[in-house]
């Protein structure tokens, strides 16, 4: 049976809907409005070839019009010039502002339409239809948009939020592997900075989620989805507690950097989160049995708690060239216990250090 949630952004609110085909995806449309509206599917290569036309179908025949752009699937197709070849589509297909684009994919997909239908026409509808766990967990809640820009992940980019995130979670049973449990690595984050016992709860399962048992997958992703938009409908424009969402991502997104993203963002997450809660414990915020458990627990998921082959001072340089910094300061996520993440700008250059070596493969260790 599909369940919704609603998540509240300033007088309105917008649903997700957590559901396990796409049956009910032109009900939800509808209650939009979408009848009169042309609608415009924004997909990659890859979505395509599984839903694209299926989605299309839904659509034809009971709106305006109906069409779809496809671009080419990967983290490369997340720029300005995918952007353009989108406004273009609109243009040509005669879209005005009363239109809706709907981003049928995983993150790259819902990043960049969401940008597109920030920018066009200055701002129009768009829905969330994703299609990958690290969407479904992730990057279709919470209104941010955006694209790479120079080399630098996200650093063009809106606030926009969809008008309906629809979530179909059978479509996580035909992703690959290494992807679905990447997105994985997001929902154990949700549990560590907010809710132990959801947290208690993903160790339980863990045959059942790696299996993708569907009723399983929509509890988790319903109650992984609660912790964001608690998050979120407090701190939208991340002024203050929306940064505990990075937790795991300071360290994180310089492994992914220094490794050419040749690693998956939510396993740079994993190896992040291992080093956050190592600083944590060596604060004594955490106890030691606890920090090896948080770091153990990543492993049945498919998730990496070791790197090789990176230059420790580099990724401490990459750390202070990302985002999350504040007056030349770094914002740390630190775990006070399981389930409760605090702000930190007080990490040194040491305590950032001794993390990464913790999370360091060396060569002499398969030796020692
Ligand atoms: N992915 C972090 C956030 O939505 O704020």
């Amino acid at each position: 049976m599909s369940e919704r949630l609603p998540v509240l952004y300033r007088k309105t609110a917008y649903d997700i809907v957590f559901t396990q085909s796409f049956d009910e995806l032109w009900q939800e449309l509808a209650a939009l409005g979408c009848g009169e509206k042309r609608l415009c599917i924004v997909t990659d290569s890859k979505v395509d070839e599984y839903y694209g036309d299926k989605v299309l179908e839904l659509l034809e025949g009971n709106c305006v019009k109906a069409v779809k752009y496809v671009f080419p699937n990967g983290e490369e197709s997340k720029n300005l010039d995918t952007v353009r070849g989108i406004y273009k589509f609109l243009i040509r297909e005669g879209f005005d502002r009363r239109d809706m684009l709907i981003a049928l994919g995983g993150g790259v997909v819902g990043d960049t339409t969401g940008f597109a239908a920030a920018t066009y026409l200055r701002g129009i509808d768009f829905v969330q239809v994703p299609t990958t766990l690290l969407a479904q967990a992730d990057s279709s809640i919470g209104g941010k948009t955006g694209v790479d820009f120079d080399g630098y992940k996200n650093m063009v980019g809106a606030f926009k939020m969809p008008r309906l995130v629809y979530m179909n979670l059978a479509a996580l049973q035909t992703l690959e592997d290494r992807q679905y449990f990447s997105g994985f690595a997001e929902i154990m984050k949700h549990g560590l900075i907010k809710d132990a016992a959801f947290y208690e709860w993903l160790i339980e399962n863990m045959y059942e989620i790696c299996d993708r048992d569907l009723d399983t997958l929509q509890e988790m992703l319903r109650r992984s989805c609660s912790v964001k938009k608690l998050v979120v409908e407090k701190d939208p424009t991340e002024q203050g507690d929306r940064a505990l969402l990075n937790f795991g991502h300071t360290i994180g997104h310089a492994i992914e950097k220094a490794k050419n993203f040749e690693l998956y963002h939510g396993e740079c997450v994993a190896l992040g989160a291992v080093a956050a809660a190592f600083i944590s414990w060596k604060r004594e915020l955490l106890s030691m049995e606890e920090y090896y458990e948080v770091r153990d627990m990543f492993v049945p998921f498919n998730l990496p708690i070791s790197v090789d082959d990176i230059d420790p001072e580099e990724i401490l340089r990459l750390t202070k060239a990302d985002k999350k910094m504040e007056s030349g300061k770094i914002k740390f996520v630190l775990l006070k216990k399981i389930g409760r993440a605090v702000l930190d700008k007080t990490v040194t250059d040491e305590e950032m250090l001794a993390a990464i070596d913790e999370i360091y493969f060396k060569d002499e260790d398969q030796h020692a």
